[in-house]
């Protein structure tokens, strides 16, 4: 069988998870490990984003409107969530550029650390807002993911692929 692994990733959390999905991939049939590209001709199409605005990357989501009649697995990460409610309805949102024509082998999300500049505006706005309760729920949850991807959600990451793989 092959296999592409294609995903964005500006800092690097979904390029980790990435990583970690290749190594559940036999190397033979890893045809292509990177960005979104025209003329990947796969069996399997792993594909990854992290989380803008409550949707994958543009790229992404062009990337997965040009597949059709394909195998496709999706894994993200997200800063927010860190629930299966949260990626549930992520996922929903991003099926929405998948063709039926597709067939969608499975789903893997997991928290990703955000910017240090995310914790400072939560801050400088809280003390605008000392009321604001979901400031502090915000930050609360950016502490939360400060530590992820962690090495669980690595191998969580290679047993999904595994998992995959062996169906
Ligand atoms: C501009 C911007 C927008 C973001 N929007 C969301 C969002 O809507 N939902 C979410 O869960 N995380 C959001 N995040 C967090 C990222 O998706 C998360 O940190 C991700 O792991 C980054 O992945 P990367 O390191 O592969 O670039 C946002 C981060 C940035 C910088």
């Amino acid at each position: 069988m092959k296999v592409a692994i294609v995903y964005k990733s500006v800092t690097g959390n979904t390029k980790l998870i990435a990583e970690a999905i290749k190594e559940a991939i036999p190397e033979n049939e890893l045809i292509y490990f990177g960005e979104p590209q025209d003329n990947i001709n796969a069996d399997l199409y792993v594909v990854g984003s992290w989380t803008d605005k409550g949707m994958c990357t543009k790229e992404i989501v062009e990337f997965l409107k040009g597949l059709e009649n394909s195998s496709i697995a999706y894994f993200g990460t997200a800063g927010f969530g860190g629930s299966e409610e949260y990626y549930n309805k992520l996922f929903e949102r991003i099926k929405t550029n998948i063709s039926n024509s597709n067939r969608i082998v499975g789903k893997f999300f997991c928290q990703g650390k955000m910017p240090m500049a995310v914790r400072d505006r939560y801050v400088s706005l809280i003390t605008e807002h000392p009321d604001d309760k979901k400031l502090k729920v915000s930050i609360d949850n950016f502490d939360k993911a400060l530590s992820h991807p962690d090495e669980n959600d690595l191998q969580n990451a290679k047993n999904w692929m595994k998992s995959i793989l062996s169906i």
